[in-house]
């Protein structure tokens, strides 16, 4: 009786673990080649193209305490950026620019599940 119990707990745990493998690997691709997700090398860090992603979610949760505030914004910042929405200083702008949108690269779906991905890890 107990092991009836158990497994269909131990296959709920491992589809998780797969659904969050595929949106890191989501994240990584999309976001990842400029904000530094993954495997953080010499060459990424000298070719870096944005605030990486951790700077990013600290942003986000000191403007937006409201977590899900937070993942709104990040939808919204991602498929529409400008100057007057930025939480990032000045500085950023003159040292990056303003993020392209990334309004072609993905689905809202895909984003919100990235836009929570980042916000929580
Ligand atoms: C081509 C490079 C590039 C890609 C790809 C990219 N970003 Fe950005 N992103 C930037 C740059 C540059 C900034 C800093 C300037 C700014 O804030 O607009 C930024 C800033 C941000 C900000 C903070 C905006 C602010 O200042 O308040 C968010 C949120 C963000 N990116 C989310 C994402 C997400 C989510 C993805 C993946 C779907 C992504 N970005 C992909 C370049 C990129």
């Amino acid at each position: 009786m107990r092991n009836l119990l158990v497994l269909p707990l131990i296959i709920a745990a491992s589809l998780f673990v797969q659904a969050s493998d595929v949106i890191e690997s989501l994240a990584e691709k999309k976001c990842g080649t400029c904000h530094l997700m993954g495997k953080v090398t010499k060459e990424k860090l000298n070719k870096m193209a944005a605030p990486p992603y951790w700077a990013l979610a600290k942003k986000v949760k000191v403007a937006y305490p409201n977590r899900l505030d937070g993942i709104d914004f990040i939808i919204n910042y991602t498929l529409n950026p400008s100057e007057d929405k930025m939480l990032f200083p000045k500085e950023t702008k003159e040292r990056f620019g303003v993020m392209p949108s990334q309004k072609d690269a993905l689905t809202e779906d895909e984003l919100r599940a990235i836009a929570t991905y980042i916000l929580d890890k």
